[in-house]
Order: structure tokens, then C-alpha cells, then sequence
């Protein structure tokens, strides 16, 4: 492993490189979005490549996509697979029972998609994603353009009737634009800092007129793989209950670090 990648990218690195091993020649693979999930798509690509694996991926936003194509897979739409053997992501939190939140890279809502149509969806992080309890990362909430004070108010007003710690909702921004997700649609921050019933938040948010879905992903994710910077791996699979160290071979030379952009 390069003495120049930071600790935080060889954690990350580490993980997906480890969460790799979990596709199988023939799978049909959903690919995350995000800083983590890049360095999956690139490990993905070298297998590909050197190995003859033969996948096929679909990809949960465009920058995802493009990547993708890149480093080699074959990616195509939700709509020609129909369902998908795997997906790996990345998070934004995780907490014991692997409920996640997501979407601080905006694509929570194919992410969303993507996952619940996988018979498996692994995590791939490294250990700052890892909570007690769900909140301190902004909630995001992907919802329509139109009226979107009222979605805002409402969702606002909702807030002083659930246990969370925050109440504010606040529009994210793209420089000066408010940001657009692959849906065109807007994006809220909601500033909870501690969400004492996720599935109850869950609910309510989705009845909001407006709310397209949140970042909360519930009982969707199987496996997370926690890298550490040594080059070891936790990997935690809530079926099962187990929990497992590994440490992952890592080839000085691999070229997977000559042209990583994201
Ligand atoms: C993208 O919308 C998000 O759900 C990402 O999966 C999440 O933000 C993790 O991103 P990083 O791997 O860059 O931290």
C-alpha cells in the first residue's frame, strides 16, 4: 500500500477491497456512491480486468456510473436487471443494529433503490461512520422542487412532535444554487443530532407531502466492512451475529492507485 494515501483512504481503501471478495463470477452488482464506494468501483474494475470476472453493475448515480465505465464494467439500468445479487456503498453512519444513514453525497434515493432490490447490501466504511445511535450526521431528505418552504415548514413543524435533539431543516446548497440530486430534485439537512426512533422518523418524513424518501436506511444492510489503517478489516453480519478480523493482502504495485479520482 503507498506510504502517500492518508489513513483515512487506506481505511477506506482496505474495506472495499475486502467487500470485493463477496461478488461472485456471473453477480449482478450494485454500486454506492461516495468517496468509499470509488475506491470499490476501482478495485471492482482490476478484478475485471486482470481476472476475467464477469459482472454486471448497476450504478446508483451518474458520477458512479462514469466512473464505472472507466475502470471497465458493464453498467446498465435498473430497469433492464431487475434485481441485483449484491450492492456495495458506503455510509454516512452506522449503528449497532446496521441501520444507516445516507446521502450526504445526494444520491440517497437511487442508493435507496438500488439496495432494496439487492439479495445483499454490505457497508463499506471505515471506523468514524460507526455510532451508538443515529443522528449526529445531518439527516438528508431528497424532495420536489415544487413548494418547497412548505415541504420545509412541514417538515419542521413534524420535527417538534418526534425525539430528536435538532429541528432544523436546511436547504443544501451548491455554491450558490441549492444542490440538485440525479432526480433534479432539493435536498434538506435535517440537524437532529440524536434520533431515538428511526423507523417512527422514518414514516412520518414519507407521508410528508413533497418528501420523495430520506437517508434512513433500515434493516437493509447485511454485512459491514470496517477498514482500519493498518490494513485490517471488521467485518460485522447482522444475519448471523458474527463478527470477524482479517487482515487484507495488499500488493505494493497495485495499479489501482496510478489514476484514483473521485
Ligand atoms: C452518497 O449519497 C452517500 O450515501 C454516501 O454513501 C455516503 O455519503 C458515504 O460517502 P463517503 O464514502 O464519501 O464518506
Amino acid at each position: 500500500m503507498p506510504a502517500e494515501l492518508s489513513p483515512i483512504d487506506r481505511a477506506k481503501y482496505v474495506a472495499a477491497r475486502r467487500a470485493i471478495g463477496f461478488v461472485e463470477d456471473g453477480m449482478r452488482v450494485g454500486l454506492g456512491t461516495g468517496s468509499t464506494a470509488a475506491w470499490m468501483v476501482k478495485c471492482l474494475g482490476e478484478v475485471v480486468r486482470e481476472d476475467g470476472l464477469m459482472v454486471t453493475c448497476v450504478a446508483t448515480s451518474t458520477r458512479t456510473a462514469e466512473l464505472a465505465q472507466q475502470v471497465g464494467l458493464t453498467v446498465k439500468t435498473l430497469e433492464d436487471v431487475r434485481w441485483l445479487d449484491v450492492t456495495i456503498d458506503g455510509t454516512d453512519e452506522f449503528d449497532p443494529k446496521l441501520n444507516l444513514i445516507k446521502g450526504g453525497g445526494g444520491a440517497l434515493l437511487r442508493e435507496k433503490i438500488v439496495a432494496t432490490a439487492s439479495d445483499q447490501m454490505i457497508v463499506i466504511a471505515d471506523r468514524s461512520k460507526q455510532v451508538d445511535r443515529l443522528g449526529a450526521f445531518p439527516l438528508p431528505v431528497e424532495i420536489v422542487p415544487f413548494g418547497w418552504k412548505t415541504t420545509q415548514a412541514l417538515i419542521e413543524e413534524m420535527l417538534s412532535n418526534v425525539e430528536v435533539m435538532g429541528r432544523s431543516a436546511k436547504l443544501r446548497m451548491d455554491g450558490t444554487e441549492p444542490f440538485r440530486s440525479d432526480q433534479g430534485n432539493l435536498i434538506l439537512d435535517l440537524h437532529l443530532r440524536r434520533i431515538s426512533n428511526p423507523a417512527q422518523l422514518s414514516l412520518v418524513l414519507n407521508q410528508i407531502p413533497g418528501v420523495v424518501e430520506n437517508g434512513l436506511f433500515l434493516d437493509v444492510c447485511d454485512i459491514v466492512v470496517i477498514g482500519n489503517s493498518d490494513g485490517t478489516v471488521e467485518l460485522r453480519d447482522i444475519n448471523s451475529g458474527t463478527v470477524e478480523h482479517e487482515r487484507v493482502d495488499l500488493l505494493d504495485g497495485d495499479n489501482i492507485f496510478v489514476d484514483i479520482v473521485d
